[in-house]
């Protein structure tokens, strides 16, 4: 099983999108758009203060009937910020996402931020190791014993 020092290493993209906690949330929804993304770390003087999703937006701000424009990411995100390290297992992280109910895990290397890995990353990484096995059975099935 990979680590998601590894999945982020695969990823077209390491840069970690982050956003300050005195901007608006139209300004967070703005970025996210920009780069098809769900959530933003929430930074200040350069420490993780917490991370802000579309789920942050649709629940605490649409559904309160309040105005992105004019709502600031501080009043939304959420925090303290669950991270792991790049030695983590992808399974450890699918399990800490379940049991925590959320789809993006910060991934620091020390206190230094090396990555970000989503849901989707994790997913795609399991189903690239299940096809690989699978290969190696069918090759195995088909007599390649070398
Ligand atoms: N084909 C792929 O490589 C791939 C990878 C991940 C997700 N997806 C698909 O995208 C859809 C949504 O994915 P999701 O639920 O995982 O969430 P998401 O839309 O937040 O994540 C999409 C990608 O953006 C990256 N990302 C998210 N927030 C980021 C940030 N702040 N800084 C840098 N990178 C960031 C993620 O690591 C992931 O690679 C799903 O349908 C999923 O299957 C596809």
């Amino acid at each position: 099983m990979a680590t998601v020092g590894s999945i982020i290493r695969a990823k077209p993209d390491q840069h970690v999108h982050v956003i300050a906690p005195s901007a608006t949330m139209r300004e967070a929804l703005e970025i996210m758009a920009r780069h098809n993304i769900g959530a933003l770390l929430v930074m200040e003087d350069g420490q993780i203060v917490g991370i802000v999703t579309e789920r942050d937006y649709a629940r605490k701000c649409i559904l309160k009937g309040r105005s992105s424009r004019e709502t600031r990411v501080r009043e939304l995100m959420t925090s303290p910020v669950l991270y792991v390290g790049p030695d983590e297992s992808n399974e450890n992280c699918m399990a800490l996402m379940t049991e925590n109910r959320l789809r993006h895990l910060p991934v620091l290397d020390g206190e230094k931020l090396v990555g970000l890995v989503s849901i989707g990353d994790l997913v795609k990484d399991i189903i690239s190791e299940q096809q690989f096995v699978i290969r190696q059975l069918e090759h195995y099935i088909a007599g390649g014993h070398g």
